[in-house]
């Protein structure tokens, strides 16, 4: 049996950070209300010429120095995101460009803030299908550039950033199961109103702007992500005990607190990051990993189990021994 093993991991994050209480002095708020409602303390926000594909190349550089491979050993790039540079060519081909990687095949997979979960569940089936020996996946956000900073229900959640993994194939456990699902009935609850083909004269507008009812995800995002997680078990006939580390997406402490209820785990087995990313969407989870990983809490062998929840709704979850 073949597997998909991660070899290596790294993330960028912008210079500039703002905290809570900077946000005192933009909107409506408190660093008490930003805090006890959703655990953010402070995100990173990039520069105004600043894109996305600059912060995969950053976070990408890294996730192959720790891999120890060259850039000639890629085979294939996948790029999760919805704030990708330009509408085409896509955010990974731009990677590819980049860092100098040998033409070869370049995903860009959209499913907001599940966006990395598809792509590496798709780069995990590539791999089992013997189709790549090597390669990038990355999650990465410029999720501030569609926030209005006027509105306090959505300005003071996001941050921008980006996580990479680089994945290879192996005789040994590797990713062990994968889910993934979405359901349009739920997009008015959370969405981004312009795009390409729908509004485009309203970009640049007050009327572009991420778009939430956020107690109404609330509920759905703790129902969903309890079931994802149990998804993978069940489909690896894992019980939920053996788990080391749960990497969920960080969109808000008391989702997170709730789903890792659900699964009986401890909050010292949660790799949290809210604190200091804010919901930075298909970033979210890569960079938790590489923040776990690299601060040695994350060790090799471990049982993890990773999971999103975005706007759609997506949603996905990987089991995987590291
Ligand atoms: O990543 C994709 C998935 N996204 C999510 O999972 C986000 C899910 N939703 C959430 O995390 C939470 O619903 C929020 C953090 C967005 C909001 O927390 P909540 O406990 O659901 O608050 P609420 O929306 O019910 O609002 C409670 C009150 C309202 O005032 P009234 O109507 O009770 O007077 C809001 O106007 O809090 C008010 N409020 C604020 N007050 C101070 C909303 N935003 C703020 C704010 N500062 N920034």
């Amino acid at each position: 049996m073949m597997y998909t093993r991660i070899a290596g991991t790294g993330r960028y994050l912008p210079e500039k950070i703002l905290t809570n209480f900077d946000l005192e002095k933009m909107v409506d708020t408190s660093d008490e209300w930003i805090r006890t409602r959703t655990g953010v303390e402070r995100r990173h926000q990039v520069r105004d010429d600043q894109t996305t594909s600059d912060m995969c190349v950053e976070a990408a550089k890294i996730a192959i120095e720790d891999a120890g491979i060259d850039v000639s050993d890629i085979d294939m790039v996948f790029v999760g995101t919805t704030s990708p540079d330009l509408v085409f060519p896509n955010a990974a081909t731009l990677v590819q460009q980049r860092l100098g990687i040998p033409a070869c095949p370049c995903i860009g997979m959209e499913a907001a803030c599940t966006s990395f979960i598809y792509a590496l569940t798709t780069a995990d089936k590539f791999i089992k299908a013997d189709e790549t020996k090597c390669a990038l996946v990355i999650g990465a956000e410029c999720i501030t550039k569609l926030v209005d900073w006027n509105d306090r229900n959505t300005c003071v959640l996001f941050g921008d950033g980006a996580g990479a993994v680089i994945v290879k194939p192996s005789d040994e456990p590797g990713i062990i199961a994968t889910h993934l699902g979405a359901d349009g009935q739920y997009k008015d609850l959370l969405y981004y109103p312009v795009g390409v083909s729908k509004d485009l004269h309203k970009a640049g507008t007050d009327e572009a702007a991420i778009t939430m009812r956020g107690n109404e995800v609330f509920k759905v995002a703790v129902k969903t992500l309890g079931n994802v997680a149990a998804e993978v078990l069940r489909k690896a006939e894992i019980d939920q005990s053996e788990l080391d580390w749960l990497i969920p997406h960080q969109a808000n402490l008391r989702i997170i607190q709730a789903t890792a209820k659900r699964l009986n785990l401890p909050m010292d087995k949660v790799i949290l990051t809210v604190q200091d990313h804010g919901n930075t969407s298909a970033a979210s989870v890569p960079m938790a990993l590489d923040v776990g990983i690299r601060d040695g809490r994350i060790k090799p062998g471990q049982l993890l189990l990773m999971e999103a929840f975005g706007g759609g709704f997506t949603w996905g979850s990987i089991l995987l021994r590291l």
